[in-house]
Protein backbone atom coordinates (compact mmCIF):
# COMPACT_ATOMS: atom_id res chain seq x y z
CA UNK A 1 0.00 0.00 0.00
CA UNK A 2 1.27 3.61 -0.14
CA UNK A 3 -0.33 7.07 0.31
CA UNK A 4 -3.50 7.84 -1.87
CA UNK A 5 -4.04 11.39 -3.48
CA UNK A 6 -7.13 13.43 -4.11
CA UNK A 7 -7.45 13.55 -8.18
CA UNK A 8 -7.59 17.19 -8.16
CA UNK A 9 -6.18 20.52 -6.90
CA UNK A 10 -5.33 21.15 -2.79
CA UNK A 11 -4.31 24.75 -1.98
CA UNK A 12 -1.64 24.10 1.19
CA UNK A 13 -0.86 26.55 3.28
CA UNK A 14 2.19 26.66 6.14
CA UNK A 15 2.48 29.53 8.78
CA UNK A 16 3.75 27.64 11.75
CA UNK A 17 7.21 29.06 12.16
CA UNK A 18 9.02 31.64 9.88
CA UNK A 19 8.12 30.89 5.97
CA UNK A 20 4.57 31.98 4.30
CA UNK A 21 4.63 28.90 2.21
CA UNK A 22 1.41 28.06 -0.39
CA UNK A 23 1.49 25.78 -2.73
CA UNK A 24 -1.33 23.79 -4.92
CA UNK A 25 -0.26 19.54 -5.27
CA UNK A 26 -2.52 17.67 -7.40
CA UNK A 27 -2.30 13.85 -7.45
CA UNK A 28 0.92 13.95 -5.67
CA UNK A 29 2.04 16.55 -8.29
CA UNK A 30 3.25 19.98 -7.34
CA UNK A 31 1.69 22.17 -9.72
CA UNK A 32 2.46 25.60 -8.02
CA UNK A 33 4.04 27.23 -4.92
CA UNK A 34 5.27 30.21 -3.26
CA UNK A 35 7.56 30.56 -0.24
CA UNK A 36 7.63 33.73 1.19
CA UNK A 37 11.00 33.16 3.70
CA UNK A 38 11.47 35.56 6.79
CA UNK A 39 14.44 34.03 7.13
CA UNK A 40 16.36 37.46 6.64
CA UNK A 41 13.82 39.57 9.25
CA UNK A 42 14.74 37.07 11.87
CA UNK A 43 18.40 36.70 10.98
CA UNK A 44 19.41 39.74 12.83
CA UNK A 45 17.84 38.68 15.94
CA UNK A 46 19.73 35.16 15.63
CA UNK A 47 16.66 33.38 15.67
CA UNK A 48 13.04 33.43 15.02
CA UNK A 49 11.26 36.25 16.91
CA UNK A 50 7.29 34.51 17.35
CA UNK A 51 5.78 38.25 17.17
CA UNK A 52 7.69 39.51 14.02
CA UNK A 53 6.67 36.20 12.57
CA UNK A 54 3.25 36.28 12.93
CA UNK A 55 3.37 40.10 11.34
CA UNK A 56 4.87 39.46 8.35
CA UNK A 57 2.37 35.99 7.90
CA UNK A 58 -0.71 38.97 7.78
CA UNK A 59 1.58 40.84 5.51
CA UNK A 60 2.47 38.48 2.90
CA UNK A 61 -0.38 35.27 3.23
CA UNK A 62 -3.13 36.80 0.72
CA UNK A 63 -0.48 37.87 -2.09
CA UNK A 64 0.98 34.68 -1.72
CA UNK A 65 -1.81 32.51 -1.87
CA UNK A 66 -3.00 34.59 -4.92
CA UNK A 67 0.30 34.00 -6.74
CA UNK A 68 0.64 30.53 -6.12
CA UNK A 69 -3.20 30.11 -7.94
CA UNK A 70 -1.80 32.36 -10.71
CA UNK A 71 1.37 30.41 -11.61
CA UNK A 72 -1.16 27.45 -11.13
CA UNK A 73 -3.66 28.97 -13.42
CA UNK A 74 -6.64 28.10 -11.67
CA UNK A 75 -8.92 30.39 -9.70
CA UNK A 76 -10.41 29.17 -5.46
CA UNK A 77 -13.60 27.71 -6.98
CA UNK A 78 -11.26 24.65 -8.82
CA UNK A 79 -9.96 23.73 -6.21
CA UNK A 80 -11.16 20.44 -4.69
CA UNK A 81 -9.89 21.75 -0.69
CA UNK A 82 -7.98 23.28 1.61
CA UNK A 83 -5.16 22.18 3.34
CA UNK A 84 -3.64 24.04 6.69
CA UNK A 85 -0.89 23.52 9.09
CA UNK A 86 -3.11 24.10 12.57
CA UNK A 87 -0.50 22.19 14.80
CA UNK A 88 2.23 22.35 16.07
CA UNK A 89 3.88 26.08 15.85
CA UNK A 90 3.89 29.03 16.88
CA UNK A 91 0.45 30.29 17.80
CA UNK A 92 0.52 33.48 16.38
CA UNK A 93 1.79 32.21 13.03
CA UNK A 94 -0.22 29.32 12.78
CA UNK A 95 -3.81 31.57 13.86
CA UNK A 96 -2.64 33.54 10.06
CA UNK A 97 -2.77 30.51 8.38
CA UNK A 98 -5.82 28.74 9.87
CA UNK A 99 -8.07 31.90 10.38
CA UNK A 100 -7.04 32.50 6.33
CA UNK A 101 -7.56 28.92 5.50
CA UNK A 102 -11.14 28.81 7.22
CA UNK A 103 -12.36 32.01 5.89
CA UNK A 104 -11.72 30.69 1.95
CA UNK A 105 -12.77 27.92 2.62
CA UNK A 106 -16.24 29.22 4.02
CA UNK A 107 -15.95 31.86 0.65
CA UNK A 108 -15.33 29.24 -1.86
CA UNK A 109 -16.79 26.47 0.07
CA UNK A 110 -14.00 24.11 -0.05
CA UNK A 111 -13.60 21.22 2.05
CA UNK A 112 -10.98 21.91 5.27
CA UNK A 113 -8.55 19.89 6.72
CA UNK A 114 -5.72 20.92 9.26
CA UNK A 115 -2.72 19.18 8.97
CA UNK A 116 0.14 18.20 11.83
CA UNK A 117 3.00 20.00 10.47
CA UNK A 118 5.47 16.55 10.73
CA UNK A 119 3.15 14.37 9.61
CA UNK A 120 3.32 16.63 6.63
CA UNK A 121 7.05 16.46 6.79
CA UNK A 122 6.77 12.72 6.47
CA UNK A 123 4.81 12.95 3.38
CA UNK A 124 7.45 15.07 1.46
CA UNK A 125 8.98 12.08 0.11
CA UNK A 126 5.99 11.14 -2.41
CA UNK A 127 5.66 14.25 -3.68
CA UNK A 128 6.88 15.06 -7.25
CA UNK A 129 7.81 17.41 -10.16
CA UNK A 130 4.49 17.53 -12.97
CA UNK A 131 7.46 15.37 -15.05
CA UNK A 132 9.00 13.27 -12.35
CA UNK A 133 7.59 9.59 -12.01
CA UNK A 134 5.59 8.98 -9.21
CA UNK A 135 7.67 7.35 -6.11
CA UNK A 136 6.86 3.75 -5.37
CA UNK A 137 7.15 4.05 -1.54
CA UNK A 138 5.32 1.18 0.64
CA UNK A 139 3.87 1.73 3.35
CA UNK A 140 3.80 0.91 6.29
CA UNK A 141 6.97 2.85 6.70
CA UNK A 142 9.51 4.40 9.22
CA UNK A 143 9.50 8.20 8.88
CA UNK A 144 12.61 10.27 10.04
CA UNK A 145 11.56 13.74 10.84
CA UNK A 146 14.15 16.06 11.25
CA UNK A 147 14.13 19.73 11.54
CA UNK A 148 14.80 23.00 13.62
CA UNK A 149 12.12 22.18 15.85
CA UNK A 150 11.37 18.76 16.01
CA UNK A 151 13.55 15.03 16.01
CA UNK A 152 11.25 12.42 15.31
CA UNK A 153 11.20 8.61 14.45
CA UNK A 154 7.55 7.48 13.56
CA UNK A 155 5.53 4.28 12.06
CA UNK A 156 4.34 5.70 9.18
CA UNK A 157 0.67 3.09 8.59
CA UNK A 158 -1.05 6.09 6.39
CA UNK A 159 -1.84 9.74 6.48
CA UNK A 160 -3.79 9.09 9.45
CA UNK A 161 -2.08 7.00 11.43
CA UNK A 162 1.63 7.94 12.61
CA UNK A 163 3.02 6.50 15.73
CA UNK A 164 5.44 7.50 17.53
CA UNK A 165 8.37 5.39 17.85
CA UNK A 166 10.93 7.81 19.80
CA UNK A 167 11.99 11.29 19.79
CA UNK A 168 14.86 14.00 21.17
CA UNK A 169 14.75 14.11 24.84
CA UNK A 170 15.78 18.12 24.27
CA UNK A 171 16.70 19.59 21.56
CA UNK A 172 16.21 19.33 17.95
CA UNK A 173 19.26 18.11 15.40
CA UNK A 174 18.58 21.44 13.62
CA UNK A 175 18.35 23.43 16.47
CA UNK A 176 21.50 21.91 18.30
CA UNK A 177 23.51 23.25 14.47
CA UNK A 178 21.81 26.46 14.47
CA UNK A 179 22.74 27.08 18.09
CA UNK A 180 26.62 25.68 17.87
CA UNK A 181 26.80 27.62 14.23
CA UNK A 182 25.80 30.81 16.31
CA UNK A 183 28.57 30.92 18.36
CA UNK A 184 30.91 30.27 15.77
CA UNK A 185 29.59 33.21 13.87
CA UNK A 186 27.55 31.92 11.26
CA UNK A 187 24.26 33.69 10.13
CA UNK A 188 20.79 31.92 11.26
CA UNK A 189 19.62 29.07 10.10
CA UNK A 190 23.50 27.61 10.63
CA UNK A 191 22.42 24.17 9.52
CA UNK A 192 23.30 24.92 5.85
CA UNK A 193 26.23 26.53 6.28
CA UNK A 194 27.75 23.91 8.57
CA UNK A 195 27.19 21.76 5.48
CA UNK A 196 29.04 23.85 3.52
CA UNK A 197 31.48 24.59 5.87
CA UNK A 198 32.30 21.09 6.89
CA UNK A 199 32.84 19.82 3.02
CA UNK A 200 36.43 21.10 3.79
CA UNK A 201 36.93 20.32 7.40
CA UNK A 202 38.49 16.79 9.05
CA UNK A 203 35.26 14.90 10.99
CA UNK A 204 37.76 13.24 12.50
CA UNK A 205 39.87 16.55 14.36
CA UNK A 206 37.48 16.92 17.03
CA UNK A 207 35.58 14.20 19.54
CA UNK A 208 32.38 14.96 20.40
CA UNK A 209 29.80 12.87 22.18
CA UNK A 210 27.08 10.84 20.45
CA UNK A 211 24.16 11.38 22.37
CA UNK A 212 22.51 8.72 24.69
CA UNK A 213 25.63 6.86 25.40
CA UNK A 214 24.72 3.83 27.38
CA UNK A 215 20.81 4.08 26.57
CA UNK A 216 19.54 1.52 23.25
CA UNK A 217 16.19 2.84 23.22
CA UNK A 218 14.96 5.05 20.59
CA UNK A 219 15.36 8.54 22.76
CA UNK A 220 17.79 10.85 21.66
CA UNK A 221 19.30 13.71 23.16
CA UNK A 222 21.59 16.80 21.38
CA UNK A 223 21.84 19.00 23.95
CA UNK A 224 25.13 17.57 25.18
CA UNK A 225 26.60 17.59 22.26
CA UNK A 226 25.59 21.53 22.04
CA UNK A 227 27.38 21.93 25.49
CA UNK A 228 30.60 20.18 24.20
CA UNK A 229 30.58 22.12 21.30
CA UNK A 230 30.63 25.86 23.90
CA UNK A 231 32.79 24.18 25.27
CA UNK A 232 35.11 22.96 23.06
CA UNK A 233 35.31 26.76 21.49
CA UNK A 234 35.47 28.86 24.91
CA UNK A 235 39.16 26.31 25.05
CA UNK A 236 40.15 27.23 21.57
CA UNK A 237 39.64 30.90 22.23
CA UNK A 238 39.78 32.10 24.94
CA UNK A 239 39.48 35.51 25.59
CA UNK A 240 37.20 36.02 22.55
CA UNK A 241 40.41 35.26 20.43
CA UNK A 242 39.45 34.13 16.32
CA UNK A 243 39.64 30.94 14.81
CA UNK A 244 41.94 30.06 11.65
CA UNK A 245 39.35 29.02 8.76
CA UNK A 246 40.46 25.12 8.83
CA UNK A 247 39.49 24.82 12.62
CA UNK A 248 36.79 26.43 12.10
CA UNK A 249 35.44 24.00 8.98
CA UNK A 250 37.15 20.98 11.20
CA UNK A 251 34.64 21.61 14.32
CA UNK A 252 31.83 22.18 11.88
CA UNK A 253 32.46 18.65 10.31
CA UNK A 254 32.72 17.07 13.74
CA UNK A 255 29.96 18.81 15.35
CA UNK A 256 28.11 17.76 12.43
CA UNK A 257 29.16 14.04 12.03
CA UNK A 258 28.59 13.76 15.77
CA UNK A 259 25.01 14.70 15.19
CA UNK A 260 25.01 12.74 12.02
CA UNK A 261 26.19 9.48 14.08
CA UNK A 262 23.33 9.49 17.03
CA UNK A 263 20.53 10.32 14.27
CA UNK A 264 21.76 7.37 11.83
CA UNK A 265 22.29 4.90 14.52
CA UNK A 266 18.82 5.55 15.94
CA UNK A 267 16.80 5.55 12.79
CA UNK A 268 18.79 1.57 12.00
CA UNK A 269 17.54 0.25 15.46
CA UNK A 270 14.41 1.74 14.96
CA UNK A 271 14.22 -0.15 11.71
CA UNK A 272 15.67 -3.29 13.38
CA UNK A 273 13.42 -2.97 16.25
CA UNK A 274 10.23 -2.44 14.65
CA UNK A 275 10.66 -4.67 11.36
CA UNK A 276 9.80 -1.83 8.98
CA UNK A 277 12.06 -2.14 6.17
CA UNK A 278 11.18 1.33 4.39
CA UNK A 279 12.85 4.53 5.24
CA UNK A 280 11.28 7.83 4.45
CA UNK A 281 13.49 11.21 5.93
CA UNK A 282 11.81 14.56 5.69
CA UNK A 283 12.44 17.75 7.54
CA UNK A 284 14.97 20.70 7.22
CA UNK A 285 17.71 18.74 8.23
CA UNK A 286 17.09 15.82 5.62
CA UNK A 287 18.77 18.44 3.49
CA UNK A 288 21.74 18.16 4.98
CA UNK A 289 24.39 16.47 2.53
CA UNK A 290 26.47 13.98 5.32
CA UNK A 291 23.13 12.98 6.78
CA UNK A 292 21.46 11.92 3.15
CA UNK A 293 24.65 9.84 2.33
CA UNK A 294 24.79 7.76 6.13
CA UNK A 295 21.53 6.92 5.94
CA UNK A 296 21.33 5.84 1.92
CA UNK A 297 24.77 3.71 3.25
CA UNK A 298 23.42 2.27 6.25
CA UNK A 299 20.08 1.35 4.75
CA UNK A 300 21.61 -0.33 1.60
CA UNK A 301 23.90 -2.17 3.76
CA UNK A 302 21.21 -3.51 5.77
CA UNK A 303 18.60 -4.27 2.64
CA UNK A 304 16.22 -1.27 3.65
CA UNK A 305 14.70 1.30 0.70
CA UNK A 306 15.49 4.72 1.66
CA UNK A 307 13.33 7.57 0.54
CA UNK A 308 15.00 10.52 1.58
CA UNK A 309 12.16 13.68 0.44
CA UNK A 310 13.76 15.53 -2.37
CA UNK A 311 15.46 18.71 -1.25
CA UNK A 312 13.52 21.21 -2.29
CA UNK A 313 10.59 20.08 -0.15
CA UNK A 314 12.64 19.02 2.97
CA UNK A 315 12.86 23.01 4.42
CA UNK A 316 8.97 24.24 4.97
CA UNK A 317 6.88 24.27 2.42
CA UNK A 318 3.19 24.45 1.26
CA UNK A 319 3.33 21.13 -0.84
CA UNK A 320 3.93 19.11 1.74
CA UNK A 321 0.68 20.23 3.60
CA UNK A 322 -1.28 20.53 0.46
CA UNK A 323 0.57 16.58 -0.13
CA UNK A 324 -0.87 15.59 3.16
CA UNK A 325 -4.08 17.59 2.69
CA UNK A 326 -4.69 15.91 -0.39
CA UNK A 327 -3.90 12.24 1.17
CA UNK A 328 -6.54 12.40 4.05
CA UNK A 329 -9.45 14.12 2.26
CA UNK A 330 -8.78 11.20 0.21
CA UNK A 331 -9.18 9.18 3.07
CA UNK A 332 -11.88 10.88 3.92
CA UNK A 333 -11.25 13.61 6.15
CA UNK A 334 -12.78 16.72 6.84
CA UNK A 335 -12.88 19.81 9.26
CA UNK A 336 -15.19 21.94 10.05
CA UNK A 337 -14.33 25.51 8.81
CA UNK A 338 -16.24 27.13 11.69
CA UNK A 339 -14.62 25.60 14.40
CA UNK A 340 -10.74 24.21 13.47
CA UNK A 341 -8.46 25.60 15.59
CA UNK A 342 -4.19 26.15 15.85
CA UNK A 343 -2.60 24.43 18.59
CA UNK A 344 1.16 25.02 19.83
CA UNK A 345 1.60 22.04 20.72
CA UNK A 346 0.49 18.89 19.39
CA UNK A 347 -0.43 15.76 21.46
CA UNK A 348 -0.71 12.54 20.33
CA UNK A 349 -3.42 11.74 17.80
CA UNK A 350 -6.65 9.78 19.46
CA UNK A 351 -5.82 6.44 18.13
CA UNK A 352 -9.46 4.46 17.52
CA UNK A 353 -9.61 1.15 19.18
CA UNK A 354 -10.35 -1.27 15.85
CA UNK A 355 -12.60 -3.28 18.33
CA UNK A 356 -14.42 -1.13 20.44
CA UNK A 357 -14.11 2.02 18.58
CA UNK A 358 -13.12 3.75 21.05
CA UNK A 359 -10.68 7.02 21.10
CA UNK A 360 -7.99 6.61 23.78
O1 LIG B 1 11.87 21.93 8.55
P1 LIG B 1 12.44 23.27 8.80
O2 LIG B 1 12.45 24.27 7.66
O3 LIG B 1 11.73 24.00 10.00
C1 LIG B 1 11.25 23.34 11.11
O4 LIG B 1 10.18 22.69 11.04
O5 LIG B 1 11.99 23.42 12.14
O6 LIG B 1 13.92 23.03 9.31
C2 LIG B 1 14.81 24.09 9.55
C3 LIG B 1 16.10 23.49 10.09
C4 LIG B 1 17.07 24.54 10.60
O7 LIG B 1 17.54 24.11 11.87
C5 LIG B 1 18.19 24.49 9.57
O8 LIG B 1 19.46 24.82 10.09
C6 LIG B 1 18.14 23.04 9.14
O9 LIG B 1 16.76 22.75 9.06
N1 LIG B 1 18.77 22.81 7.84
C7 LIG B 1 19.90 22.08 7.68
C8 LIG B 1 20.22 22.10 6.30
N2 LIG B 1 19.25 22.83 5.66
C9 LIG B 1 18.38 23.25 6.61
N3 LIG B 1 20.67 21.44 8.58
C10 LIG B 1 21.76 20.81 8.12
N4 LIG B 1 22.12 20.79 6.82
C11 LIG B 1 21.40 21.41 5.88
N5 LIG B 1 21.77 21.37 4.60
ZN1 LIG C 1 9.20 22.08 9.57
Amino acid sequence: MSLSFVAGPVLGIETSCDETAVAVVDGGVVIAEVIATQIPIHRRFGGVVPEVASRNHLLTILPVIEQTLTEANLVGTDLHGIAVTNRPGLIGALLVGVQTAKTLALVWNLPIIGVHHIHAHCTAAWLRAPDEAAPQIALPALALAVSGGHTSLLAMYGPTDLRPLGATLDDAAGEALDKFGKLLGLPYPAGPEIDHLAKQGDDTRFKFPDGMRGRDDLAMSFSGLKTAGRQRLEALCPNGAALDNQTRADLCASYQRAAVQQLVTTTMRAAERSGLRTIVVAGGVAANSVLRRELEQAAADRGLQCWLAPKRWCTDNGAMIAGLGSALLAAGGRDDATKLDAKPTAKRQPQRNTKTGVRS
